[in-house]
């Protein structure tokens, strides 16, 4: 059945196990979720979303863990990404015989992370929203989920809005993004350096470098890449793009390398790393939407509920670590973060960086939404 359920402002939401959530609960509003709406507006013209996802979920049994899915809870994972962490957790919140279904709601701001799921998710009680993670209170209001499902307290205990029993954010970017030559996450990609997660709104990368001056484009590389050498980079972009305008990733990328000392040419990471996280957090205000997120989430929280973060780098890091620390509804689980096991770091090096920071709702005291 392929129909129209909801239509957000930018926002597209789909559902596949349709008849699968009617028990969910005798207040769940079913007429909505049996209806699917998928408008496919953006299709990536680069690579097959056919195509099984590339990304390996990090820290995943780390996540499971932390987050103790069972038949009936409800999670949102803000960050769908390839699907790993919302198949997981899909997979263990679905009804068992006769029991209510739970469900997870999966965001993702790359129209093209929503449309490959709606392949490899099919069939599981999931909800696809191409939305920003920072809006989940607004979508998930729409849902109408029940404030109280079978886990859940008493409902004069629960505050308005918690209808969550879990929350995982899992930062950055995925391996398809990487992947795909159109968006110029790689470095030695021949396609514009976009770096966008959504590419149709704001402005791509390159099109920033060419028109910053260059010393508030140094600034910027400075603020999100903590790159030492960020003038030294600076300059040399504003000199070659006084001869030509810079657009593919990989002639940004050989800039950087030239302009960087030969020692550091061939260290652990390509010099542009800094340089190119940098952008991409600029582009996609990524710190912005944290923040925002993190003031907002923990409301959707049900007592006793947990919100799970991966981070890459420190200033994620920290914005978690602090928001978690002085969030008077939440308290904290892990006091340091955990970092995932030799044997995942050897299997997948994308994961070594990454932290895992988790708190839970408090019972009491953490009525404010
Ligand atoms: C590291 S990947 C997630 C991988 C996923 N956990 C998995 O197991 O495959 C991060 C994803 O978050 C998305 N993303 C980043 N910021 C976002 C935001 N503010 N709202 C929604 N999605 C966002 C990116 O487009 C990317 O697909």
């Amino acid at each position: 059945m392929l129909g129209v359920a909801f239509l957000f402002p930018s926002t597209f939401l789909s559902s596949f196990a349709t008849e699968k959530f009617a028990p969910f609960s005798t207040s769940w509003r079913t007429a909505k979720l049996h209806t699917v709406l998928f408008v496919p507006w953006f299709r990536s013209n680069s690579r097959s979303l056919n195509a099984p996802s590339q990304h390996v979920a990090v820290m995943l049994h780390e996540v499971l863990e932390a987050l103790e899915p069972r038949p009936g809870m409800v999670f949102l994972d803000g960050t769908l990404g390839g699907g790993g962490h919302t198949k997981a957790l899909a997979e263990a919140v679905k009804a068992e015989d006769k029991g209510a279904a739970g469900l997870v709601i999966a965001f993702d701001r790359d129209p093209a992370a929503i449309e490959r799921a709606e392949q490899t998710l099919a069939g599981l009680p999931v909800v696809l929203a191409n939305a920003n993670y920072a809006d989940a209170p607004e979508i998930i209001e729409e849902l109408q989920l029940p404030a109280c499902g079978e886990q859940a307290a008493p409902e004069e205990v629960v505050p308005d809005g918690a209808v969550l029993d879990g929350i995982i954010l899992d930062l950055g970017l995925s391996s398809d993004q990487i992947a795909d030559e159109q968006r110029g996450f790689s470095f030695h990609s021949e396609g514009p350096l976009d770096l966008r997660f959504d590419p149709t709104r704001g402005e791509p990368a390159w099109r920033l470098i060419n028109h910053l001056r260059p010393e508030n484009l140094a600034d910027l590389i400075y603020k999100y890449g903590e790159e030492r050498m960020s003038r030294r980079i600076a300059r040399a972009i504003e000199s070659e793009r006084r001869k030509r305008t810079l657009e593919s990733a990989r002639d940004v990328a050989d800039v950087i390398w030239k302009a960087v000392p030969a020692a550091v040419r061939h260290g652990r990471i390509h010099p542009a790393t800094r340089t190119f996280q940098a952008l991409r957090i600029a582009v996609n205000e990524e710190l912005k939407w944290l923040e925002v997120a993190l003031q907002r989430l923990p409301g959707l929280l049900k007592p006793g509920g947990k919100i799970a973060m991966i981070s890459f780098h420190s200033l994620e890091d920290r914005l978690v670590k602090q928001a978690f620390r002085d969030d008077p509804r939440l308290e904290v689980i892990t006091r340091s973060p955990r970092r995932p096991a030799e044997a995942e770091t050897e299997a997948n090096p994308r994961s070594r960086s990454a932290k895992l920071r988790v708190a839970r709702r408090m019972v009491d005291g953490g009525s404010q939404s």
